[in-house]
């Protein structure tokens, strides 16, 4: 491949929802290249890379994928602006008790894929010629209020939002890396009434905010250039309440 991309974006996890929301705003609203990391293929995958994004097919369940990753991401870009930690799954503790599959999947997916990916692609954020480099994860606001029937799944979370802050310190100051930890974003098809009723008045602002707060919180944290090692909570005021 000869021309390969500079200052590229490169989004975990974003064949739907958030990650999906964030290719379409960079390719509307950037110049910056689009690499981006699909499990399952479904119509939006085809849509997004209709729309000019590099799809890369990968499962972090299992790690074997993930130098065959690095290397298909080092073949595409020949350095990244950003990269962002979306790729998640949302389990509770009878779906992944210890020692099963799904609760190993949890750390694999939330710790240690961000944690190798953090570290074989350093050099491609180092190389980017922009002041300002980033790296962005998605965490959970639950982390911070602790659920009863989620405990394997936040305190993968958590684990994530801590790796964040360690890479913050042994990143700085050639790379920023920062943490977002959403509460309620948007509602599931399904959701019912009550359920939203409930959920919305969890907040001092009681809206569904939608995807698009996750796109301000990014945009935010790429420009700012004195914030590193931050997580930053898209929770509506949910602690004041
Ligand atoms: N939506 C919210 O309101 C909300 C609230 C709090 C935090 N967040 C965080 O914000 C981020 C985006 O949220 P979202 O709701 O858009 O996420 P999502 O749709 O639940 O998950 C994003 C993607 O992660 C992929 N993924 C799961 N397991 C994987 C694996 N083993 N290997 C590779 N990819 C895998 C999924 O692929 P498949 O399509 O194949 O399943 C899915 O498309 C997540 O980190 C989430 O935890 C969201």
């Amino acid at each position: 491949m000869t021309n390969k991309y500079e200052d590229a974006v490169f989004i975990t996890g974003a064949g739907q929802r958030i990650g999906a929301f964030l290719v379409r705003q960079f390719i509307h609203n950037t110049d910056f290249p689009i690499v981006f990391t699909y499990r399952s293929h479904r119509a939006e995958v085809d849509e997004l890379i209709a729309l000019g994004a590099i799809g890369i097919q990968a499962d972090f369940n299992d790690l074997t994928e993930l130098p065959g990753l690095v290397e298909q991401v080092k073949t595409h870009c020949k350095s990244l602006r950003l990269m962002i930690h979306n790729a998640s799954l949302w389990l509770n503790d009878e779906q992944a008790p210890p020692l099963s599959e799904k609760y190993a999947e949890l750390f694999k997916v939330h710790v240690e894929t961000p944690n190798y990916l953090n570290q074989l692609l350093q050099p491609l954020l180092q190389a980017s010629s922009s002041p300002l480099k980033d790296i962005i994860s998605l965490s959970d606001y639950s982390v911070n209020k602790v659920q009863e029937t989620h405990i394997a799944y936040l305190s993968s979370k958590a684990a994530l939002q801590n790796l964040s802050m360690g890479f913050a310190k042994k990143f700085a100051p050639e790379i920023k890396v920062n943490d977002i930890a959403p509460a309620l974003i948007k509602f599931n098809q399904g959701d019912d009434e009550d359920y939203k009723h409930k959920r919305l008045a969890q907040a001092a602002l009681p809206i569904e905010p939608g995807y698009e707060v996750v796109w301000q919180a990014v945009q935010y944290l790429m420009n700012s250039p004195y914030t590193t090692g931050t997580s930053l909570q898209l929770n509506g005021g949910r602690h004041l309440l």
